[in-house]
């Protein structure tokens, strides 16, 4: 009875272990197609483009302060060159590919 318990705990957090790697993944594919060409895969902004928009990178230490919200708000309505992608994307990928670049910054 005891080991089953322990297998059926087994399962139940590899089903979650698994959708955390969904999510995270999802943000990452959302930043690869359609912000990485302007921001640089690590967020730096050192690709063409990026450096021909003079865009600012992620990993400055006030970017690190900016919070979650801001960039989500940014992101929905753009902000200078920055598209807006409230049309674009669903909320659920705009706060995955924001907890996408939270990730970038911490490395
Ligand atoms: C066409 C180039 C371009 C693309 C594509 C682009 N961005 Fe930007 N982004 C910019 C520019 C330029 C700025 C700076 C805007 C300003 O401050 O005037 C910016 C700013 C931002 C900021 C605010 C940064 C700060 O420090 O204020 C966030 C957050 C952001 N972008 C997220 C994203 C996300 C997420 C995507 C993809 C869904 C994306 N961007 C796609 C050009 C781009």
């Amino acid at each position: 009875m005891n080991r089953h318990k322990t297998v059926l705990a087994t399962l139940v957090f590899a089903g979650l272990a698994t959708c955390t790697v969904l999510a995270q993944s999802s943000g990452a594919d959302v930043y690869k197609s359609k912000c990485a060409m302007c921001h640089a895969a690590d967020g730096s902004a050192s690709s063409p483009a990026g450096k021909a928009m003079k865009v600012p990178s992620f990993l400055a230490p006030e970017a690190k302060k900016a919070s979650t919200a801001d960039y989500i708000a940014i992101v929905k309505n753009g902000k200078g060159k920055m598209p807006a992608y409230a049309s674009k994307l669903t909320g659920p990928e705009i706060a995955g590919v924001v907890a996408y670049i939270r990730t970038l910054q911490k490395k």
